[in-house]
């Protein structure tokens, strides 16, 4: 990375760069490529609607991880939809951008790690493997109570949630019987249980497929969601599909066991629901509020600055900053937090610190960088 300082306003939001590596990604690969080859459809104000070749990388990244990455390679190689912009010629491409796909996807695990929620395994409902290989019409319904159906035994009964996911096999290509792809859409949840109905924000899921992470980026790691409702409430704006490759030398059979995992759900206050949160002492429950004085003092379970910044952002100021004077680092609590988020630029330099430890700056940032 070149500017640090710029490239924070182009990826915008402090609270996503976990994905910020996935963009990076995107604008080094793919989004070159696209300007190029897609760009008189694919632009800002384009006809196609999805300007994943805008100008503006900030609106190409958003349409792309829209769209996810499955489907756009998909019409990129697929000559059916604008050759000769479009076609084989694009392999190329998306195979010579699979290892930095592969590291980027590496970090934002990394990122989001002790804060994801993974639900059991389930298979599919019996109607979508019934019908013919075409089964164009079935969409029903994958369902899991995240009260309950959850791998991390210290999870369960910590969410009321219902959660459900259209499914269906894509129909196979022209001439051929076998499916490669499952297509999931309009992912819901309901809030269960009696009133007050508790708020949760809902940060992105992932599909497993047979205990395997799909990674191949599909849509659903960008939802943003706050839900608190007792009726079903759409994730993201429905219709719209998200693919699930499988090779043909592992396709799609009924025993195919599905789970969602969660990249992260906060409660109503803000803070991720964790399976180690609320135990008190040793690791366990963060507090509520957080003051510059606790970042900085001697409370091991606390002294995030001290034990991991001082020594170089003391009185010799790295980057010309001495953060043990409250005014400093309460005038840089923003750019504070932006560094220690930032996977691809982070403080400490050698690696972002644990999720407890980043979370202990934006409670003192949400507690309004208070100095005792
Ligand atoms: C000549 C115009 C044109 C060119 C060139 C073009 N597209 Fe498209 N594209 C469209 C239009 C129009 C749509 C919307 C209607 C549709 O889905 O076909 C679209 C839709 C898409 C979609 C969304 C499909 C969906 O299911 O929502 C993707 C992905 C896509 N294009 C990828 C590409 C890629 C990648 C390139 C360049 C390698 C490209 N297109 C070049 C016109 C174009
Ligand atoms: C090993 C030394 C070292 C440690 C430890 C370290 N930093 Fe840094 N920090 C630097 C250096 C060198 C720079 C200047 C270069 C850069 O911006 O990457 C810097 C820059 C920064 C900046 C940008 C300042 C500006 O105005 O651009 C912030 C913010 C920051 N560090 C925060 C932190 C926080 C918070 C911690 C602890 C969680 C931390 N650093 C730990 C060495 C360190």
């Amino acid at each position: 990375m070149q500017s640090s300082h710029k490239g924070e306003d182009e990826f915008s939001s402090l609270t996503k760069t976990c994905e910020n590596a996935l963009a990076v990604t995107y604008r080094q690969t793919y989004y070159k490529s696209f300007r190029k080859n897609c760009t008189s459809c694919h632009d800002a104000g384009g006809e196609s609607g999805r300007p994943f070749a805008s100008s503006n990388f900030n609106e190409a990244w958003t349409s792309f991880s829209s769209l996810g990455r499955a489907k756009v390679e998909y019409n990129a190689t697929n000559s059916g939809h604008k050759a000769p912009k479009t076609g084989p010629q694009h392999q190329a491409l998306i195979d010579g951008a699979q290892a930095a796909w592969a590291a980027a996807e590496a970090i934002v695990e990394q990122c989001n790690s002790g804060q994801e929620i993974v639900t059991t395994k389930k298979t599919l409902p019996a109607n979508v493997y019934t019908t013919n290989p075409a089964n164009a019409a079935a969409w029903p319904q994958l369902a899991f109570d995240l009260n309950a159906d959850l791998v991390d035994p210290a999870l369960v009964g910590k969410l009321r949630i219902q959660f459900t996911v259209e499914a269906r096999r894509q129909p196979p290509p022209a001439g051929t019987t076998t499916n490669l792809a499952y297509e999931f859409k309009n992912p819901r949840v309901t809030v269960t249980g009696a009133a007050p109905l508790p708020s949760y924000r809902i940060r992105g899921f992932k599909l497993m497929r047979n205990g395997s992470t799909v990674q191949d980026f599909t849509f659903f790691d960008n939802i943003d969601a706050v839900v608190n409702a007792g009726t079903p409430t759409l994730l993201q704006t429905g219709g719209n599909w998200a693919a699930l490759w499988v090779s043909s030398a592992d396709p799609v059979v009924n025993t195919d066991e599905f789970q969602i995992k969660f990249l992260r759900i906060e409660d109503g206050s803000g803070l991720p629901i964790t399976g180690d949160d609320g135990t008190g002492g040793g690791g366990g429950g963060l507090p509520t509020r957080v003051s510059f004085n606790e970042l900085a003092g001697g409370n091991p379970n606390l002294n995030v600055f001290t034990q991991r910044c001082f020594q170089c952002h003391g009185a010799n100021a790295a980057g010309g900053l001495n953060m043990t004077i409250y005014a400093n680092s309460q005038a840089n609590a923003a750019l504070i937090r932006s560094r220690m988020n930032n996977a691809m630029n982070p403080m400490p330099p050698s690696g972002l610190l644990g999720a407890d430890d980043r979370q202990l700056v934006d409670i003192w940032i949400s507690s309004g960088t208070p100095q005792n």
